[in-house]
């Protein structure tokens, strides 16, 4: 299987490449800049031990042509409709993952959602109906993803209006040893995305003894 991470260039997609990779899955950086996109995915490729997928890097619309059926956007929420434009003639018969968490302009600490409600939701409306967009891995940090010697000690909530896809996506997350739960329509993605800013908060603050904490569902012992 081949994947696309679009804006795979930064901390949160070149962590995503290592992890899904080292799950044997194929994975097409995308850049604005495709030598760019190519010289890191060599770099992540030297990382990698074992028997693992192959990162290769191309342009944004490139990678999209490249994915099989999954292509991960995870670029900052300022280029995100812009990308979305520039890729949409590639992403027929594909599935859009929104991983976007619209952070307020200089303020990590608090969102600022658009008026469709979510990004999940803007990616829709700019897609059409035809092409199906998850929202996911909002709340898990690039850190964590990063250190591969680590297990990713966070659950996915994962969101979106086609069932078949978020199951495709499911499977996808899960194959990187992580518990992903189905958490209904794509307008959940209002508070999935909203968590994000939350855990910012948290983990920068001087009172706590961790930092990259994500998000747990805790089932009860009775
Ligand atoms: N970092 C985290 O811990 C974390 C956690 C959860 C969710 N997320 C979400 O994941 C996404 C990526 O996070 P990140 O920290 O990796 O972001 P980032 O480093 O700010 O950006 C990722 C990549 O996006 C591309 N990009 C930057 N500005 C752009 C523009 N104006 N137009 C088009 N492309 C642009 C760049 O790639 P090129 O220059 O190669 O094109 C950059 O390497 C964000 O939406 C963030 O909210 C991040």
């Amino acid at each position: 299987m081949k994947i696309a991470i679009l804006g795979g260039t930064g901390p949160q997609g070149k962590g995503l490449a290592l992890r899904f990779a080292a799950a044997g899955v194929d994975v097409a950086l995308g850049s604005r800049d495709g030598e760019r996109a190519a010289q890191i995915a060599q770099e992540l490729n030297e990382q990698q031990q074992g028997v693992t997928g192959v990162i290769s890097g191309v342009d944004n619309l490139a990678a999209t042509a490249a994915a099989d059926e999954i292509v991960i956007l995870a670029v900052p929420y300022a280029a995100h409709n812009a990308t979305l434009e520039a890729i949409k003639p590639e992403l027929n018969g594909k599935i859009l993952v929104d991983i976007v968490v619209p952070l307020a302009d200089g303020d990590p600490k608090a969102v600022a959602m658009p008026e469709a409600g979510s990004a999940t939701e803007e990616a829709q409306v700019l897609l059409g109906d035809e092409i199906p967009v998850v929202g996911a891995l909002h709340n898990v940090s690039a850190a964590t993803l990063n250190k591969l010697g680590h297990a990713i000690n966070c659950d996915i909530l994962v969101c979106g209006n086609d069932l078949a896809a978020k199951e495709k996506v499911i499977e996808l997350i899960e194959s990187l040893d992580v518990k992903a739960y189905n958490a209904g329509p794509a307008v959940n993605a209002r508070c999935i995305e909203a968590i994000t800013p939350i855990l910012i908060r948290l983990n920068i603050s001087k009172k706590v003894p961790f930092s990259h904490a994500g998000v747990k569902i805790w089932a009860p012992d009775h």
